[in-house]
């Protein structure tokens, strides 16, 4: 068989975002990479994005008895310290996007990056990380309603919209998710299994 004759294939993502589910279908669409998806919750080390894909998927891949896709994600915000980072869930769940917009009051470098790092493991084999990074900044006020947690604050380079007034299908052509699930979807073409 051709490396171009596709052969429709599965992932299990290990995530309990519905947002990320819906994003990642979109994605694998484009590979054919059917999406199983399980809702198994995860230790979250605290580390770096790496760190937390790299320790969730062999969690979940041993849990599970089967290989595994899991994802992290963060906003990076430049003139923060690259804050809220790795505190992302934290600070979205407390300051909020309104706290965020609070602290870039008088911020005038407003420069801002999503990352998100997918891990795939197996049970038997270590695992293997993928970067997504998308570039914007971060708008004066929330705009939109699709997408979600700090869409409606980012805008990415080359648009004057954020994240939250683009539909899923647009975020999804160039967002940091679509970038590491497509390197790991490129990948995973050629995987042939432990
Ligand atoms: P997680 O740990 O990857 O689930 O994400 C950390 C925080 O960033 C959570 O509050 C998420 O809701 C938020 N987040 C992750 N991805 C995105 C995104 O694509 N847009 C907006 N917020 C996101």
């Amino acid at each position: 068989m051709t490396r171009n004759e596709q052969v429709p294939r599965k992932i299990t993502f290990i995530t309990g975002n519905q947002h990320k589910v819906k994003e990642a279908q979109g994605i694998f669409n484009h590979f054919q990479i059917e999406v199983e998806h399980v809702d198994l919750g995860y230790p979250e080390v605290q580390g770096d994005l790496d760190e937390v894909a790299l320790f969730g998927s062999r969690y979940a891949a041993k849990r599970l008895d089967k290989p595994v896709i899991v994802e992290d994600a963060g906003l990076f915000i430049r003139e923060l310290g690259w804050f809220p980072g790795t505190y992302s869930s934290y600070v979205q769940s407390t300051l909020k996007n309104k706290g965020i917009l609070k602290l870039m009051e008088d911020v005038r470098d407003r420069y801002a990056e999503f990352r998100s790092v997918v891990g795939f493991a197996t049970p038997n084999t270590e695992p293997e990380i993928f970067l997504g990074v998308v570039e914007g900044h971060i708008a004066r006020e929330e705009r939109g309603n699709y997408g979600f947690a700090y869409d409606p604050i980012f805008i990415p380079n080359g648009y004057d919209k954020t994240f939250g007034e683009l539909k899923r299908e647009i975020k999804n052509r160039f967002s940091h998710r679509r970038r590491s699930l497509e390197k790991f979807a490129l990948w995973f073409e050629d995987y042939r299994g432990d």
